[in-house]
């Protein structure tokens, strides 16, 4: 009996054999074996296009065919480079200056802006025809300094917090120019949204212990106290407001707290306590779950706003940046100090069920609009992560982009000519330039304690974090040092103890970092100055 089972098996293989040739019939069992059905879009999914963190792309089109341009601004490198997402392939690299942190699309893709948090203005980037501008904030003696950004959910305006001046400018979004700049809504403003009726800003302030309401359009400012903890050094961080406009949530980073008001009323309704260290929050989807980011702990703490109860911390990795909900449903979050990205089952008591290796230092998600993929920023190295959901194996791609991206965008809908332009053939010169860019001269060491910074302190960020950081001295440098082993930055004690004298003596302040091509550029501008 079992023989003739087996028998007739192989004679069915035979026919089926001489249907299809080998090749092909190897091809697609290998392609079935590898594939992964996608569960539909989940109903909680929202991409937060308009939000300043985490958001995505404000295209829905779940039939997607895979095709557009990715962007990323690159921190070290200073600039911002568009690639294929289908090949990889450079479209164009822009240098910029002054550190571009976050990018974003307005709703219709027509224009990217990218928020330069160490400079004075945000590069506007036309995305028909590739040619930048610089959107400027005049009346101020100090650097702007443009960090986060956020836009109207009607899609007309971008509000983007000028950090180094206590403002907010607001930006037309649909012609790349400055509107007016509200002036004096605290110091160091980060994160901001706008209510979905487009009427009210809120703005998180890291240096103060309130953050700023403002009605957009009298620009009257109300403050609402957050905590009695004399925030003045900056250890305030992010806000987030649930997608239906109902609650605002702040993190009081230095008090181990986040602050939950109610947006209409603006009262305070809760402090939720025993969260350690949150910096970035997000409601998750469009419920009123909240999670923070805890960095320093590795960790995200879960809040329910509606019942004002804490749910759990959960050790995810470390330096935990953000949770997001996935389309799939299941909740990631980006490990600033580590190799993968974590993913959570929210339906299983958040148990994880996957780590994805393969990154480096991930710090920014964004999922194409069928959930098909996940792109990520290696924001440790000078590359972008494409994870395509639906295989086993082979499921990650890089793409090259320059030193350190941080923010990533999304365009989907780029008319197929100029698509298969880019796809055709590398655009070589483009491609050099992203090599250069992605190159740093480093100096030469002038002793151990400059060689242990070196090698330590510049994998995951820009050194202009650490020259405008105002720390002063050996105990101020410890505690920076050592938040930095919160965020994985790997040193043994001996390093440590170098970096801290090194940092303490302030020999770091003479030093001078540039790429390839930025040192190219600025001597090309040199020469013609010269003549
Ligand atoms: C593994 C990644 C990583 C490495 C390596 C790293 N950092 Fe950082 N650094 C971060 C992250 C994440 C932040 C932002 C969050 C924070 O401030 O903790 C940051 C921010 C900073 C800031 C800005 C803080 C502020 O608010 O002004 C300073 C200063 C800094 N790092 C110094 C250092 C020094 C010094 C070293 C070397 C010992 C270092 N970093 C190595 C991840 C890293």
């Amino acid at each position: 009996m079992k023989k003739s089972l087996k028998l007739s098996a192989f004679v069915l293989l035979a026919v089926s054999l001489t249907a299809c040739t080998e090749a092909a019939v190897k091809n697609t069992s290998l392609a079935e074996v590898n594939k992964k059905e996608l569960p539909p879009v989940h109903e909680d999914y929202s991409s937060n296009w308009w939000k300043d963190q985490p958001n995505g792309n404000a295209d829905t089109n779940t039939d997607w065919n895979g095709e557009g341009w990715i962007l990323s601004s690159n921190e070290v490198s200073n600039g911002v480079a568009i690639a294929d997402i289908k090949t990889g392939n450079v479209v164009k690299y822009i240098q910029s200056s002054g550190t571009p942190h976050h990018i974003h699309l307005n709703k219709k893709q027509t224009w990217a802006f990218a928020t330069q948090r160490y400079g004075t203005s945000v590069l506007a980037i036309n995305m028909e025809t590739l040619e930048s501008h610089n959107i400027d904030f005049p009346g101020f003696e100090n650097a702007p300094a443009p960090q986060h950004m956020t836009m109207s959910r009607d899609g007309k305006y971008a509000f983007t917090s000028l950090n180094g001046v206590g403002a907010v400018g607001m930006i037309d979004a649909n012609n790349a120019e400055l509107i007016k700049v509200f002036k004096d809504v605290g110091k160091k403003p980060r994160d901001l949204n706008v209510t979905p009726d487009g009427k009210k800003l809120f703005v998180s302030l890291q240096a103060e212990p309130f953050i700023t309401v403002i009605d957009i359009e009298t620009g009257e400012m109300r403050k609402l106290e957050r905590t009695t903890t004399d925030y003045g050094k900056g250890t305030g961080s992010g806000l987030d407001m649930s997608n239906d406009g109902k609650y605002v949530a702040v993190s009081n980073t230095a008090d181990n707290e986040v602050a939950l008001y109610d947006a209409k009323s603006e009262k305070l309704l809760k402090k939720f306590g025993d969260i350690p260290k949150p910096v970035n929050v997000s409601f998750m989807g469009n419920t009123h779950i909240l999670a923070t980011g805890n960095r320093n702990d590795g960790s995200i703490s879960i809040m329910d706003a509606d019942k004002l109860k804490f749910i759990h911390t959960i050790k995810t990795g470390p330096g935990t940046n953000i949770p997001y909900l996935g389309p799939d449903g299941y909740w990631y979050t980006s490990q600033n100090g580590a190799g993968y990205l974590t993913v959570m089952d929210p339906e299983d008591n958040f148990k994880i069920v996957r780590k994805i290796w393969g990154v480096q230092n991930i710090h920014w998600l964004s999922w194409s609009p069928d959930g098909s993929m996940v792109f990520g920023s290696n924001w440790g190295d000078k590359t972008l992560t494409k994870i395509d959901l639906t295989k086993k194996k082979d499921f990650r791609t890089t793409i090259p982009v320059g030193l350190n991206p941080n923010g990533i965008a999304i365009k989907t809908n780029v008319p197929k000519e100029l698509l298969v332009k880019y796809q055709q053939e590398q655009n070589a010169e483009e491609a050099t330039r992203i090599k250069k860019a992605s190159t740093l001269i480093f100096p030469k060491a002038r002793d151990v304690n400059e060689e242990a910074f070196l090698g330590t302190c510049l994998q995951c960020h820009d050194i202009g974090r650490i020259m405008r950081n105002n720390s002063k001295g050996a105990e101020a440098w410890t505690s920076v040092v050592d938040r930095m082993k919160g965020n994985g930055a790997k040193m043994n004690d001996e390093q440590r103890q170098q970096i801290i004298d090194y940092l303490a003596s302030d020999q770091h302040k003479s030093l001078s970092i540039q790429t390839e091509l930025e040192a190219e550029l600025s001597k090309e501008k040199q020469d013609k100055n010269n003549k």
